[in-house]
């Protein structure tokens, strides 16, 4: 799984947040993308994911079965070939319950129209199961009803993305707003499925020990730009990235 940018900009009137030459992600495992307030992040995230038009550049992915230009398709059709996206702010869940958010994300496309209904169900006793171990591995204050807190909503966004067992997960900032052992459940969990060879996963955070302590790779975005990219001892190391963000 590869995917890849290609002088890729964005700019929002005449200021460019993003210009990048070229990057790659997902070919590590467990990715992380770190960089100062502001420095472009979620915006490169919403890029990749076709949710912001870029003003210029390339998105390819290469799922292995051969390599999608993904500029042409809408952000539902990125999420159909395994491509998604947390969210670093959280809207909705106030309509759904925590296990019909779950049930809604883990039922195929194929299956929500109403010819489905009168066709009957192979695949809901596997989504039940599904939506049961997840909610079951998390302490939520109410299972059977809503997502109370905006710690429980952020968890279920990320729950509602793994649910669709996506090839290439984004998460930007996971860990903000989540309290600590919740993080760590997560980002355990996530990393069974990467060692798994299940998924891949790209993580932005600010909160570094974290990153250093999950990431196989690491990538730093400064202004826009990419300005280093190695293995966590290397990116804790670099002097650009120590006086870009670490204030050293
Ligand atoms: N819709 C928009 N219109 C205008 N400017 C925007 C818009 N979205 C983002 N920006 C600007 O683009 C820059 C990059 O923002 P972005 O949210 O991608 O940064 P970030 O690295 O995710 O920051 P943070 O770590 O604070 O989440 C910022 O200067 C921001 O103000
Ligand atoms: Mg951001």
């Amino acid at each position: 799984m590869r995917l890849e940018a290609q002088n890729l900009t964005k700019a929002y009137h005449a200021h460019e947040v993003v210009n990048i030459e070229k990057v790659t992600f997902g070919a590590k495992g467990l990715e992380g993308l770190i960089g100062p307030n502001g420095a472009g992040k979620s915006t490169l995230m919403g890029l990749l994911t076709r949710r912001i038009a870029p003003t210029s550049g390339t998105i390819s992915l290469d799922t292995g079965a051969g390599v999608k230009q993904l500029n042409p398709l809408k952000s539902y059709e990125v999420a159909r070939v395994g491509l998604i996206k947390t969210n670093q702010r959280i809207q909705g869940f106030d309509s759904l319950t925590i296990r019909d958010s779950l049930r809604l994300a883990a039922t195929p496309p194929k299956d929500e129209g109403l010819t489905s209904i009168f066709a009957g169900h192979r695949d809901t006793d596997e989504i039940e199961e599904k939506v049961a171990r997840l909610v079951e591995a998390f302490p939520f204050t109410d299972r059977n009803g809503y997502a109370m807190s905006g710690g429980e909503k952020k968890l279920l966004d990320i729950l509602r993305c793994l649910i669709t067992e996506p090839k290439l997960l984004l998460m930007d900032e996971p860990t903000a707003g989540l309290p600590d052992d919740i993080t760590r459940s997560v980002m355990n969990m996530v990393r069974e499925k990467v060692l798994a060879g299940d998924m891949r996963v790209v993580v932005v955070e600010h909160d570094l020990p974290l990153i250093w302590e999950y990431c196989d790779y690491v990538h730093f975005l400064s202004e826009g730009s990419i300005l280093f990219e190695g293995e966590p001892d290397e990116v804790k190391s670099n002097r650009v990235v120590a006086e870009k963000y670490m204030g050293v």
